[in-house]
């Protein structure tokens, strides 16, 4: 009697224990590039696993619109997506909406950068799990800098100069299309990251510093500005001020650019096996401003989060601690160039062959620049969003570099009038 009501029990146990698990998870992945298909062979590998299905929603490339599109979703508190994939730079904007991970996922975060760590929390509480870490990084033309007898530059004026002469030289050579330099030059995100490079690498500083002063009011950023803005028109096409990632990837694997700023995704893409430029391309640290200035990366990445308001939280939890885990941070990595955010993967031999300039340039991903977003917390996308606008208005020679700034600091202290968070 005793052990049919055992089995009963456990076989009541299985039965529920499989209804339970059978359910559909939603997640938002991004598609930049090949993005989408890595995300799909991951969640549907998981989906095997477990037993459960997965469905991709697609979401806007620019940060900036995605950032909206969330901000909508869950403030009308729908639980139309349980995983987000969302950016470094968002989980003080996003946490209220938020599951708190810390149970499942203390006893994994000691295992990563600890920046991708700091990114994830919010007052001390796990708000999400760090996915793959990104920095900003020199793309160059190997084959063009050999054929020009030039150097990789290490200054911006170096770029200058060269990206001046490999465009001359090959529009001479029948390539009427042919730019020096393509980055990300659109009003959005995408912008805040590039002009923090330009700033950080003349030592003007991080918008706002760690204590929370705003600093961006500097004549090394004034210099920086009127650098960046020089290019436009002449190495960089007009075209710039309305690029992100993908348009600029979109030229340089043309072939139609010497140089080009972008994310570390864009190498398995250069190096794909229908990428006219591949086995031409070289990676190197942003170039510095001046001889006393620095090589400055800023620090990206993205991270995964679940909604509080999923109907299947244990679910995509699970989901995210599958996909946030080593052995598919190595598949991305392997496949996809994404940076591993798991200490013990950049020792690893595959990835080290895939993605060669992952150990050659771990100073730039250990002192990338990071956004002023934990110091200006809630805030951070009003002051993204007065930077890149301010930064563009100098772009497209609307304002003069020090009148951008100047009202720029102005508009800060405005946001700031109550202190930030
Ligand atoms: C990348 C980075 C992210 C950044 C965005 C800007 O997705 O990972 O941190 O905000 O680009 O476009």
């Amino acid at each position: 009697m005793s052990r049919l009501i055992a089995s009963f029990t456990l076989a009541a146990g299985l039965l529920a224990s499989a209804s339970v698990s059978a359910v559909e998870i939603s997640i938002s992945c991004s598609a930049l590039g090949k993005e989408y298909e890595i995300c799909k062979q991951g969640v549907d590998a998981w989906a095997q696993k477990t037993g459960n299905t997965v469905k991709i929603v697609s979401t806007p490339n620019s940060a900036t619109e995605r950032l909206a599109l969330y901000q909508q979703l869950l403030a009308a508190g729908a639980g139309d997506i349980d995983v987000f994939q969302i950016d470094v730079v968002w989980t003080g904007i996003l946490a209220d909406h938020l599951v708190d991970l810390t149970a499942k996922g203390q006893g994994e975060i000691g295992g990563h950068l600890p920046a991708m760590a700091e990114t994830s929390r919010v007052n001390g509480k796990l708000m999400a799990m760090p996915w793959f870490a990104d920095a900003g990084l020199l793309y160059y033309r190997q084959d063009l800098l050999d054929k020009y007898k030039r150097p990789v530059p290490q200054t911006w004026a170096d770029l200058t100069e060269t990206a001046r002469i490999i465009q001359e030289g090959e529009r001479k050579d029948d390539k009427g299309d042919f730019w020096g330099y393509v980055w990300q030059g659109r009003a959005y995100e995408g912008l805040t990251t590039v002009a923090l490079e330009w700033i950080a690498s003349y030592n003007g500083g991080t918008i706002v510093d760690e204590k929370g002063e705003i600093t961006v009011e500097n004549p090394k950023a004034a210099e920086a500005l009127k650098t960046a803005a020089g290019w436009v028109g002449t190495i960089t096409p007009e075209g710039v001020l309305n690029y992100t990632e993908e348009e600029a990837r979109g030229v340089f694997q043309a072939g139609n650019a010497a140089f080009m700023r972008n994310w570390p995704y864009a190498w398995a893409l250069a190096q794909g096996a229908d990428s006219t430029i591949k086995g031409k391309v070289g990676i190197a640290p942003l170039p510095k401003g001046g001889a006393d200035g620095r090589h400055a990366g800023t620090l990206g990445g993205q991270l995964l989060a679940v909604s509080k308001y999923s109907k299947n939280a244990e679910a995509a939890t699970d989901l995210v601690m599958y996909l946030t885990g080593e052995a598919e941070q190595k598949r991305r990595a392997v496949e996809g160039s994404f940076n591993p955010t798991i200490v013990s993967l950049y020792s690893d031999t595959d990835i080290a062959k895939a993605n060669p300039f992952i150990g050659d340039l771990a100073d730039v991903f250990s002192n990338a620049v990071a956004r002023p977003a934990t110091v200006t917390g809630q805030n951070y996308n009003k002051v993204s969003t007065e930077f890149f606008n301010a930064i563009h208005q100098v772009l497209s020679k609307r304002s003069q570099p020090e009148q951008a700034l100047n009202r720029l600091d102005r508009d800060l202290k405005r946001i700031k009038r109550n202190g930030w968070q």
